[in-house]
Parts: C-alpha cells; sequence; structure tokens
C-alpha cells in the first residue's frame, strides 16, 4: 500500500515526504515541477535513505494518475498540488481556477475509478471569512478575498460534496496556517521563485544579502507593536501533522476541516527579533504602508487538531528561525546549484 503525494517535490510536500518516509510509510509523487524541482526529492532520499518513484506529470492528467495508483497500489492521496501565490492569482485568476478546481476534480474522478477513499486536502487559513474573531476555530464564517483563497474554499466545497455522495470516503480538509521553516538538517527548505511574497523567506533572503531590507508592511494595526500578527507553525510540525492525518483518515468516515496551527500569534516585529537572536545576524527593515488585504491579526484555535489527529505543535519560534538560516546559509540560491 502507498500513498500518493500529489505536489510532493514542493515546500510542504517534500517536508511531509520526508516524515512519512522515517515512519515507514511508502509513498509515490507526481509533480509537474511548475513551481519546484526535483532536486528537493533527491535531498528527501540523502536524509531518508529511500528512493522515492516519482512521476513529472500534471495531476489534471487523470489517466496518468489512474495508472499511477494502480502501478503503486495507492490506498490514500495527500493533495498538495496547487497555485499558491496570492497576488499572481489576482492577475491570473483563470490560471488559478483552472489548476486548483480542474487537479482536485480529476484526482477525485481518478480516485472514484480505482476505489481509493481517503483523501488529505491542504486547505488554508485563508477561507476564513475577514469578520471572524480571533482565535478561529473550525465552524467561523468562511469567505474569500482574492482568488486563490476561493480555490481553497471551492475545493472544500467540492469535497464536501463528494463526501456526501460516497459516504465510505474520509476526507480530511487541512487549514494550515503560516508554515515556515525547514528541517533540520538544512537540505530541504522553501524555495520560492522570485521575490518572495511571504515574510520569512523575504527575512532569509535580507539577512543573507541578496535583498537590501525588509519592509515592514504597516505598524499602525491594533495589535501590541502595531505590525500585524500571525500564527507561525514549523513546517516539520505541519509534516507531521499530515501524518497525523494519514492515520486518522483510516479510523473515520466523512469529511472534516481541521486547523494546523500553534494557537500562538506573533508579530512581524517579534519574528524579525527571533530571527536575529536566533541566528546572531541583522535583518535591516523600514516601515512601510500596509499591504492591501492584511489583516491585523490571525491565528488559531489548535484544540482540534489535538482532539482528533492527536497532534499539536512542538516547534518553537526559536527553531523556526534557526531551521530556516540553516537552510538559507547552505542554500543561499535554493536548489540551484
Ligand atoms: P509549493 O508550490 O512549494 O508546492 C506545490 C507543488 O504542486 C509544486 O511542487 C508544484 O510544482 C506542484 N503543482 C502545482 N500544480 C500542479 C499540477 N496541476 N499537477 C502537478 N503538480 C502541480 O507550495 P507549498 O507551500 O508546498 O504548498 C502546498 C499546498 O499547501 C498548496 O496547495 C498550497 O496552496 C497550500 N498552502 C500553502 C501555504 C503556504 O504558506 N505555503 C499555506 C496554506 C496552504
Ligand atoms: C499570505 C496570504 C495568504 C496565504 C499565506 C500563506 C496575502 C494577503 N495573504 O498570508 O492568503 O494563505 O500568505 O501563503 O497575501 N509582511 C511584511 N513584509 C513582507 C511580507 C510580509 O511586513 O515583506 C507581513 C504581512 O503584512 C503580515 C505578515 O508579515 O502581517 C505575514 O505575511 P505573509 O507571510 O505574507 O503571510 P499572510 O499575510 O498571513
Amino acid at each position: 500500500m502507498s500513498i500518493l503525494i500529489t505536489g510532493g517535490a514542493g515546500y510542504i510536500g517534500s517536508h511531509t515526504c520526508l516524515c512519512l518516509l522515517n515512519k515507514g510509510y511508502d509513498i509515490v509523487v507526481v509533480d509537474n515541477l511548475d513551481n519546484s524541482s526535483k532536486e528537493s526529492l533527491v535531498r528527501v532520499t540523502e536524509i531518508t535513505g529511500r528512493e522515492i518513484p516519482f512521476y513529472e506529470a500534471d495531476v489534471c492528467d487523470t489517466e496518468k494518475v489512474i495508472e499511477i495508483i494502480k502501478a503503486h497500489n495507492v490506498d490514500s492521496v495527500i493533495h498538495f498540488a496547487g497555485l499558491k501565490a496570492v497576488g499572481e492569482s489576482v492577475r491570473m485568476p483563470l490560471e488559478y481556477y483552472e489548476n486548483n478546481l480542474v487537479s482536485t476534480l480529476h484526482l477525485a474522478e481518478a480516485m472514484v475509478k480505482t476505489g481509493v477513499k481517503k483523501l488529505i486536502f491542504s486547505s488554508s487559513a485563508t477561507v476564513y471569512s475577514a469578520d471572524n474573531e480571533v482565535p478561529l476555530t473550525e465552524g467561523g464564517r468562511l469567505g474569500c478575498t482574492n482568488p486563490y483563497g476561493w480555490t481553497k474554499y471551492m475545493n472544500e466545497q467540492i469535497l464536501r460534496d463528494v463526501s456526501v455522495a460516497h459516504s465510505d470516503w474520509s476526507i480530511v480538509l487541512l487549514r494550515y496556517f503560516n508554515p515556515v521553516g525547514a528541517h533540520e538538517s538544512g537540505k530541504i527548505g522553501e524555495d520560492p521563485s522570485g521575490i518572495p511574497n511571504n515574510l520569512m523567506p523575504y527575512v532569509s533572503q535580507t539577512a543573507v544579502g541578496r535583498r537590501e531590507f525588509l519592509t515592514v508592511f504597516g505598524d499602525d494595526y491594533d495589535t501590541p507593536d502595531g505590525t500585524g500578527v500571525r500564527d507561525y507553525i514549523h513546517v516539520m510540525d505541519l509534516a507531521e501533522g499530515h501524518v497525523a492525518a494519514v492515520e486518522y483518515a483510516q479510523r473515520f468516515t466523512g469529511c472534516d476541516a481541521i486547523n494546523l496551527g500553534t494557537g500562538v500569534g506573533y508579530s512581524v516585529l517579534d519574528m524579525v527579533k527571533a530571527f536575529e537572536e536566533a541566528n546572531g545576524v541583522k535583518v535591516p527593515y523600514k516601515i512601510g504602508p500596509r499591504r492591501p488585504g492584511d489583516l491585523a491579526m490571525v491565528y488559531s484555535n489548535p484544540e482540534k487538531a489535538e482532539r482528533v489527529l492527536g497532534w499539536k505543535a512542538r516547534r518553537n519560534l526559536i527553531d523556526m528561525c534557526r531551521d530556516i538560516w540553516t537552510w538559507q546559509k547552505n542554500n543561499p540560491n535554493g536548489f540551484k546549484k
């Protein structure tokens, strides 16, 4: 029995592959390498000593996915594959709706045709509408502000409907908060193409000298120091959350949404300070205007994950900052040689 990992060469996927292999699971990866490199999986093999069956293919290709499922005796799927840049999704909505929705539709069709009934889906805290109180619980109101977010929202709805029609399926919708960090070896990590949109890749690229300074997007929010507060979660904790979700899918049927966060919010300036302290480096920054669409405070109530999955985040801010820096220092240009 194998687990099919779509988008497994990407940031969260590669860390999850590592955890699954270390736990003794067999996996097979399908990725079109649109936003990743095969090198991430080569490194996972170096770390774990286990080969990874890999197919460079598009998840929208139903026949190919059916062939892979049959060849590897797949019984569960973790669906990471998708486009994820918020700003790009505003400029290219059709590409986002097409890739992110068609991939899920065709993957689910391949699962129906092959009798695979367990699916873990990468959702996001971005599905919660801005008018919720924090901490965010799974029953919060849903609603989005950009095409990327809507693709997550619509995928959740599609999968809820699939679970009604197929009552023996197990579908887990994992709503990630802000994944950061890297495996402690520094061999794999986040490798954004172009100028990073997210805070921590920008911080580490500034520290390594690839960027001159960080722009802090606003210091006039209603937060303790005026800068935005988020729930940063170490990518290895997140990866372990997926292992717990795979195990949960063995013992329940239906469709369940679960937050994966720490429950603790840190501000932009907290993150800069922690990064400087953990690594003994300077992160020059300037205060700039707010980024349109940003909220003051977003953090999770993580209780459901602990209750249902038996999982909770174990790593702290210093672990996150140290591991990002080990990865960044050892790989200043990411996976590129
Ligand atoms: P990533 O871009 O590093 O990984 C996604 C992978 O999917 C890439 O390797 C890409 O090449 C592949 N892919 C995209 N479309 C594909 C297709 N049609 N067929 C095959 N492969 C395809 O992103 P990530 O940060 O690892 O995110 C993984 C998932 O988690 C995504 O669905 C993302 O939306 C979601 N998510 C990410 C974050 C975050 O902050 N990183 C937060 C919430 C949710
Ligand atoms: C962003 C996306 C969200 C997505 C998430 C994970 C937006 C509006 N939201 O969330 O949909 O799910 O990434 O990929 O894009 N910051 C700076 N300077 C920077 C970068 C960020 O000050 O150069 C601040 C932001 O204002 C925010 C915090 O850092 O307060 C975190 O930003 P980011 O890493 O982009 O994550 P989110 O905004 O939470």
